[in-house]
């Protein structure tokens, strides 16, 4: 079968943005820097999408894009015989762990417009946001039912294919939430108190640095942000023809995935420190924090159906990306029809996300790592172990596999100002920093 193609540049990049910009940026992005201490761990994060990220993102494109085929075949085309595809199905097995548990939060979040809709959620609750929300996500059935129905948008828009699926469904609600994110950051700075949030996220307290698991929590946000390390941007990237040029588009992203992590700290922060939260209060900080600020906003109601409506929409951007990764690799492997691909492999996802779930209440007692949850450890494995490793194998791949020409070439780099610091990262400094970072990590796990 004839592989698919985007319709443009701009339909690539607004797709790869609409995988990088999601849950990850406003949920995931403020809870992490809540839990690890705030400015300095920003300081981390920033550090890392800028001097591992972005450089690893327009590698992974570019593999994609010179194999054009899926995460497993890429390497197997390129280097035909040797054990680089085995990197390939590390992101296979990331894909199914990361959307296993990212469909159960965007169920949350679907409920949440949900009860905006309604207007169950308008006024403060007189047992407080917090309240609904610990006994919404440990109930058993109701949070199920979302997961699956948003497993199901993500199936369907997947089984429409590349163009008229995913490149269409971009395009409207990018826009959408960026404007309603600085809203909310301007209404956040307005709160009394606000400032002691604002110190917290970008006044850095050094001394959280001392403790070991602050830096691969920051390397893994970084990856989960940016959709790297899984094949997700790998298998964008062949979808596109080899006339578009990519670091202008790799930069684009890893700037337009920041600005929205810092935004909707700015939109968060002030407001839990206003509302006397605790910022180290986990996943469901925005899901307790926003409905507060809705509460007291002019027109919050309304605020609050588009905001979890957008939100929704950016999830649903990320999980197409994630579930294109299996379906890309077993149409190819098992010659299956695009459709039975995003349908077997979303259930098996949507089953993984069951046990995410109920993982939040009854099976709380099941902690497959540390004193993690299953999904906090579904989470763990893949984003802080699974991605950089497969960003690793990418930067190893296109720094010592590829020649310096190829590298180049593949990348676009040819003429460019940048390709020699371009290349000394990837070639170097990229894999040792990850290296050195995994092994960080192996004092702490
Ligand atoms: N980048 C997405 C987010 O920030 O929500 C999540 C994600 C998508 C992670 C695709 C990994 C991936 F391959």
């Amino acid at each position: 079968m004839e592989r698919e193609n985007w319709a443009s540049k701009l339909g690539f990049m607004l797709a790869a943005m609409g995988s990088a910009v999601g849950l990850g940026n406003i949920w995931r992005f403020s809870y992490v820097v809540g839990e690890n201490g705030g400015g300095a761990f920003l300081i981390l994060y920033l550090a890392s999408v800028l001097v591992i990220g972005v450089p690893l993102l327009l590698a992974e494109v570019s593999i994609g894009r010179k194999a054009q085929s899926d995460v497993v075949g890429s390497f197997q085309k390129l280097a035909p015989g040797k054990p680089w595809f085995l990197a390939g199905f590390f992101g296979v097995v990331a894909s199914f762990l990361i959307l296993g548990f990212y469909s159960v939060v965007a169920g949350w979040s679907m409920y949440y417009f949900w009860n905006y809709l309604t207007g169950e959620l308008f006024a403060v609750p007189s047992e407080g946001y917090g309240f609904i929300f610990d006994s919404f996500i440990t109930s058993v059935y109701q949070p199920l039912f979302w997961h699956g129905l948003f497993m199901i948008f993500t199936i369907f828009i997947v089984l429409t294919g590349v163009k008229k699926g995913i490149e269409f469904a971009n395009k409207l609600f990018m826009p959408a939430l960026a404007i309603l994110l600085l809203l909310l950051a301007g209404y956040s700075l307005s709160l009394d108190g606000a400032m002691e949030g604002v110190r917290f996220l970008f006044q850095p307290d050094w001394s959280v640095l001392d403790d070991p698991s602050v830096y691969i929590a920051a390397l893994g946000q970084a990856f989960f942000s940016l959709s790297l390390g899984v094949g997700t941007m790998m298998t964008y990237g062949s979808y596109l023809s080899k006339q578009h040029r990519l670091p202008g588009a790799t930069v684009g992203i890893g700037i337009m995935d920041t600005f929205f992590a810092i935004i909707s700290g700015i939109v968060i922060f002030p407001a839990v420190f206003a509302f006397q939260i605790q910022p180290d209060s986990g996943p469901g900080l925005v899901f307790i924090i926003l409905p507060d600020i809705f509460a007291q906003m002019p027109f919050g109601g309304l605020v609050g159906i588009l905001f979890f409506l957008s939100l929704t929409l950016a999830a649903i951007s990320s999980s197409i990306s994630l579930l294109e990764v299996p379906v890309a690799y077993f149409i190819r492997v098992k010659k299956w029809s695009r459709k039975f691909a995003s349908i077997v492999t979303g259930s098996i996802m949507f089953a993984l996300g069951i046990a995410a779930s109920l993982g939040m209440g009854g099976l709380s007692h099941i902690t497959p790592i540390g004193d993690y949850n299953i999904m906090d450890s579904m989470d763990f494995v893949a984003s802080n172990i699974l991605l950089p490793f497969g960003g690793l194998a990418m930067a190893l791949f296109i720094g010592w596999h590829f020649t310096k020409q190829q590298a180049f070439e593949a990348t676009d780099l040819t003429n460019s100002a940048f390709r020699n610091i371009w290349y000394l990262l990837i070639r170097y400094i990229v894999p040792v920093l990850i290296i050195i970072i995994f092994l960080n990590t192996l004092e702490i796990i």
